[in-house]
């Protein structure tokens, strides 16, 4: 090696990469949702170990923007002074991972690729126990490739309550339209994906505010009552704790609202198919494909038919790096074992209401009426139950271990028969004279006879 005519080669990171490149593989609304992220994360470090109905009570986001600024601003408890060697850096040492936490950040970059998806002009000012100062990104910080430093200043706004307020100014070309031409139509998706994906946190008490108005909760619940019980299974792997439940969120249709939904009259099929939660966060809203087991082993492809049926399986680890989803969250990564393997139990609880829904095809309405009894459940409460054995798991001893409830749901009861045969036998020549009565001198085989004496008496006794 003494006589290397190379020198070491240059490795550094280039600035424009993340400011430029990163931010081409994310959508603007999904960026938008990474800053939601980091306040859920902020609310968790405020409120270790903290369970109850509600935890997220009481914190808020608020979303305001135009055609010429955004900003967030939430009461989730700031960002620590502590975190700051990472916080404002691009990507994270797993090192820095708040260890003992649910926490949805992983890789250390949603904030910074949100501002720069959004603009060039951010003023992030925070507030969290003793400390309360602002980091500012500029325009000219941007264009200096080896300037990695960011000034730090002490807050202007010493008293406000514990939280975060980012304000991005100098919007790119294509965000301003966004925010400005395109406001009604980005609001409208801004807002589906939110409650659609913090379904479960607004339910817990989260609250979402964009340009003054707040985003409902629409949690998934599935109908709980004597003769239809959703499966649920459980489970915990390296560290990951499983729970999953699948059944109805309605009435099987029958065939003419099956013809209404495939004309499209109707929309109820958006609540059909799959949810899966990473750390309270859904990262994907129902699902309705192979990534979630639809149209694989015995379980049919999704159809109109099966719109009642909704699954939701829920993920949940201090780590988050251990959560079977993709690195913009807004996904599952389809190779991990443990999805994998949980996907089986997916397929097995599905099928039951696959089933269920052919069985009962032709008998709607019998069955429209087993399944309106009563209210539907949330998880939460379908978590109750399971914890007072009023839905009793059984082990499950093969394939990935676990616990679980497999419903028996009813089954229509075999028809009746409608027919049945009549047999006789008598004198030839009676048959005969019986015969030629009926039908003259046409040649009949004496069951035909036999047939046309029971039709002419029927009719008589019909009159
Ligand atoms: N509004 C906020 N309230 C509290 N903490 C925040 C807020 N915004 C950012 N942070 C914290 O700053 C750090 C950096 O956030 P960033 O989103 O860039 O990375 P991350 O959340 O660690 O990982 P990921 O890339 O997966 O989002 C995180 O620890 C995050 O929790
Ligand atoms: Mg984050």
């Amino acid at each position: 090696m003494e006589n290397n005519k190379y020198s070491p080669v240059d490795a550094t990171p280039v600035k424009s990469f993340f400011v430029e490149m990163l931010t081409r593989d994310i959508e603007l609304s999904d960026a938008i949702l990474d800053l939601l992220d980091n306040c859920v994360d902020g609310i968790l470090r405020q409120r270790k170990n903290s369970s109850g109905e509600k935890p997220y009570d009481g914190f808020n986001a608020k979303i305001m923007f135009d055609e010429n600024s955004f900003s967030i601003s939430d009461n989730c408890g700031g960002i620590p002074w502590d975190l700051h060697n990472y916080a404002f850096r691009m990507g994270k040492d797993p090192e820095n991972r708040d260890n003992d936490l649910p926490t949805v950040g992983v890789y250390g970059i949603g904030m910074k690729r949100a501002i720069f998806k959004i603009g060039r002009q951010c003023l992030i000012s925070t507030r969290n126990q003793e400390d309360c100062y602002e980091v500012e990104i500029t325009p000219e910080w941007i264009a200096e490739p080896d300037n990695w430093d960011l000034p730090v200043y002490e807050s202007s706004q010493p008293d406000k309550e514990a939280g975060t307020t980012i304000v991005i100014d100098k919007l790119n070309e294509g965000i301003a339209t966004y925010f400005g031409d395109e406001k009604e139509n980005f609001t409208r998706e801004l807002t589906n994906k939110v409650r659609t994906h913090y379904a479960f946190i607004l339910d817990k008490g989260f609250e979402v505010e964009i340009n003054g108005k707040q985003v409902g909760a629409k949690p998934t619940k599935l109908v709980f009552n004597e003769k239809i019980k959703p499966y649920t299974y459980q489970t915990e792997m390296d560290g990951v704790k499983v729970f999953l439940s699948v059944g109805f969120t309605r009435p099987i249709p029958s065939q003419k609202e099956i013809n209404d939904e495939q004309e499209e009259k109707r929309y109820s099929s958006m609540d059909a198919g799959w949810t899966i939660i990473c750390n309270d966060r859904a990262v994907l809203y129902c699902d309705r494909s192979e990534l979630t087991g639809w149209g694989e082993a015995s379980v049919p492809r999704y159809h109109t038919q099966f719109i009642a049926i909704a699954g939701i399986v829920e993920f949940q680890c201090n780590d988050a790096a251990k959560l079977p989803t993709t690195t913009t969250k807004r996904g599952i990564d389809a190779s991990s074992p443990l999805y994998l393997q949980v996907k089986n139990k997916m397929r097995e609880g599905m099928k039951l209401f696959t089933d269920y829904t052919n069985h009962w095809k032709d008998d709607a309405d019998e069955a429209k009426r087993q399944i309106a009894l009563g209210n539907p459940y949330t998880l939460d409460k379908i978590k109750k139950e399971v914890k007072i054995e009023t839905l009793k798991m059984n082990p499950v001893k093969s394939g990935l271990k676990g616990a679980q409830f497999k419903p028996k749901l009813p089954r229509p009861k075999p028809k009746e028969p409608t027919t049945k045969q009549i047999a006789y036998r008598k004198d030839l020549d009676d048959i005969q004279t019986v015969q030629r009565y009926l039908f003259g001198d046409q040649e009949v085989s004496p069951s035909k006879v036999g047939e046309e004496c029971f039709d002419q008496m029927l009719k008589e006794a019909q009159q």
